[in-house]
């Protein structure tokens, strides 16, 4: 199937209508949010970005079961598909529960990082949404750092609720699932700016 449902980098839409929002999902694991959000959003082309295999299988399995033609998948890292996707064609962006990568010399491996999100950016429509969910305080922080001082990007929240809520239409995934009992993981929503692109270097 995945030759079927591999995704077209140039194309984001291809099948569908050329106004149809695209979603992208970085990092989808098991695939439960991925093929979660396809159910419920059949007008919306989901874009799945994943590298471990296990979890490609997992959302092609999702992708027959449910007869699903709105998902495409890219099964490998997600950082040469966007810098293959064309400007502006991504509505919203999902990041659930990145790899905290916490010792201090693994910190480059941070998939939230300067230059993730200048690719993210471009290639997301202004006033797209970027949505990031972890457990780990310390990598909370770090995307809170580098998320806010980033010029294309905006933090929505108004007060804790906006953060510590799971929000309304969020599908719970496996990491999720295994959380212990009484960790509280953090939802931070973001907005693509009207303007603002990379940051200044230095
Ligand atoms: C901790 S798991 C969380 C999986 C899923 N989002 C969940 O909440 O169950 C992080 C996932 O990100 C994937 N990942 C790590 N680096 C990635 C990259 N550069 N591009 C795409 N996926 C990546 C890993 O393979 C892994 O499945």
């Amino acid at each position: 199937m995945l030759p079927r449902f591999r995704a077209d980098p140039a194309d984001p839409t291809e099948g569908c209508a050329g106004d149809t929002p695209v979603w992208l999902e970085i990092g989808f694991g098991g695939a439960e949010h991925l093929v979660g959000q396809a159910v419920a959003n059949p007008d919306v082309r989901l874009i799945g970005c994943e590298p471990f295999l296990e979890g490609v299988v997992k959302a092609l399995d999702g992708i027959e079961a449910a007869a699903l033609r709105n998902v495409r998948i890219h099964d490998e890292d997600v950082r040469p598909l966007l810098d293959q996707l064309p400007d502006a064609c991504i509505d919203r962006v999902f990041i659930l529960f990145p790899d905290p990568w916490p010792k201090t010399r693994h910190h480059k491996r941070r998939i939230v990082s300067d230059t993730t999100l200048d690719s993210l950016a471009r290639v997301m429509r202004p006033g797209a949404m970027l949505r990031i969910a972890t457990d780990h305080m310390g990598y909370g922080r770090w995307i809170l750092f580098h998320v806010l001082r980033h010029p294309a990007f905006r933090w929505t929240a108004d007060s804790v609720r906006d953060w510590l809520d799971v929000p309304p239409d969020h599908v719970t995934t496996r990491y999720q699932s295994k959380l212990l009992a009484g960790s509280t993981p953090l939802f931070l929503a973001f907005d693509r700016c009207q303007t603002g692109g990379a940051r200044e270097e230095g």
